[in-house]
């Protein structure tokens, strides 16, 4: 219930009212192009699939302080008291519930509002517990849940996360390689619900994990937001990569002053967030097949916390690439962003598109949303994509196959020849066979 949450809650109690734009959000404003082009069919996503509505929507979470989002909203300082004012009494109507703490994985906070139970295990029961009365306190169909907590210590590999007979033994011998966003992901799942990670935590990323959702049904995806300089990157370095423009180096730096940057002072927070930054440009560069371009540069991140900027975050990227004849140039990116009103609408999207996975019947890793997230989570043999077009592509493609559309390859031949192409360009759309199973299904 921090600056993430709070203005991602502050932001959907507004729409309800009618105040305010969900700008960044995919499936509150983008469209999507359905069968040929010349058919000029551009539904926006939210009429397109049968997705949860903004009002249908109610909030709760945990966390180590007692504020409620009213109050967390405004010592985030995202957004101004006049601007919260007219969700006042909603956000102040949301209390966390106490939170499961470990200080060796959060050092930064001095944790106040936390459950006592003498096991992990016991801690992970006491999440369902809250779990379950939240859905019935607000007589909820459905529950989605996406970290938003702090950046944790990494933990160790261990051979607690390989399997989830290990997991759950580690959980009732309390394991120290547990950390508490893996006990949230394992109450969440182990009830069937899809979860989220939008911090660069392990959290459900382990086989462990993965195994119980495919066991109980739950989507699950993660890792960690993807909002200021790292959506720079995986817009940049496609370009590059497509262009064939050689990268000599790549130095990223970012000052914050939020309670992220607070926790990300540590260098045990920051190794873990450094580590989900730093991965994007090999995955996309793919020195391992160009040595000539991208085999030698120099990758660099560093985040600095520094108190007067607040959630306004400033990134200033410095890249030295190389053209024809290997003749030297730069790019520069200063991008004076606000970290959580780039965050909440990706909050937004992630909920209801988890849902939307969960009535679909998607289960395990769920690779299209991808499109989200720094570090994306994907089978342990694969590499992940991060290149921001193929990711976007990839969810829209999914949503086209989940109702029964034709999904896109770009390629676009059959509009002058015909016989190269899947459909004759008269064909007609498909009937979209799971549009209705889906609708009744909500
Ligand atoms: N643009 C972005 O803001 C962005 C982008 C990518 C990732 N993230 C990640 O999202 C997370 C949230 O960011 P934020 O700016 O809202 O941070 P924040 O510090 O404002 O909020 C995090 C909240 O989590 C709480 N918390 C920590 N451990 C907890 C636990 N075990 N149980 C319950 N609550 C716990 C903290 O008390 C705090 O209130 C961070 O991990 C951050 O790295 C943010």
């Amino acid at each position: 219930m921090g600056a993430v949450t709070s203005t991602f809650i502050a932001g959907v109690e507004l729409f309800k009212k009618g105040l305010g734009s969900p700008v960044g959000s995919l499936t509150q404003l983008q469209t999507i192009r359905l069968g040929k082009r010349y058919e000029n069919r551009n539904p926006l996503i939210k009429d397109f699939v049968p997705l949860a509505s903004l009002s249908d929507l109610v909030f709760g979470g945990w966390d180590l302080f007692p504020d409620t989002v009213y109050e967390a909203a405004i010592k985030a300082g995202v957004l101004d008291k006049h601007q919260l004012e007219p969700v006042k009494k909603e956000l102040e109507a949301v209390k966390p519930m106490t939170a499961v703490s470990d200080t060796a994985y959060i050092k930064n906070l001095k944790p106040t509002h936390f459950k006592k139970a003498k096991t992990k295990w016991e801690l992970a029961q006491a999440v369902i517990a809250d779990i379950e009365s939240f859905k019935k306190k607000n007589g909820c169909d459905r529950v989605v849940m996406l970290w938003c907590g702090s950046t944790e210590v990494l933990p160790e590999r261990a051979s607690i996360h390989e399997s989830l007979d290990m997991f759950e033994k580690g959980l009732k011998e309390n394991h120290p390689m547990i950390p508490p966003s893996m006990i949230y992901a394992y109450a969440a799942i182990s009830l069937g619900m899809a979860y989220g990670n939008g911090a660069p935590n392990l959290s459900c990323d382990v086989p462990a994990l993965i195994e119980l959702a495919e066991k109980t049904g739950a989507p699950i995806m993660g890792k960690d937001f993807k909002t200021g300089q790292t959506l720079m990157k995986t817009t940049i370095a496609p370009m590059l990569k497509a262009r064939m423009l050689a990268l000599t180096g790549w130095y990223s730096t970012n000052i914050l002053g939020n309670r992220d940057g607070e926790v990300l002072d540590d260098p045990g927070s920051f190794k873990t967030k450094e580590k989900s930054k730093m991965s994007v440009l090999d995955s996309i560069l793919e020195p391992e097949l160009y040595k000539e371009l991208y085999g030698h540069y120099h990758h660099k991140v560093r985040i600095d916390y520094y108190p007067p900027r607040g959630d306004a975050k400033e990134g200033w990227d410095n890249i030295d690439i190389r053209g024809w004849l290997d003749m030297p140039m730069q790019i520069k990116i200063n991008f004076l962003c606000r970290d959580s009103i780039l965050a909440a609408p990706i909050v937004l999207d992630l909920v209801l598109f988890l849902d939307l996975a969960k009535r679909a019947g998607l289960k395990g890793i769920q690779e299209w949303l991808s499109f989200y997230f720094k570090s994306p989570q994907c089978r342990e043999d694969l590499k992940p994509v991060h290149d921001l077009f193929i990711q976007h592509l990839k969810l829209q493609n999914t949503l086209r196959l989940l109702m029964g559309e034709e999904v896109l390859d770009h390629s676009g031949l059959d509009y002058y020849d015909p016989e190269r192409g899947t459909a004759s360009p008269a064909a007609p759309p498909k009937p979209a066979k799971s549009k209705k199973q889906l609708t009744t299904a909500r």
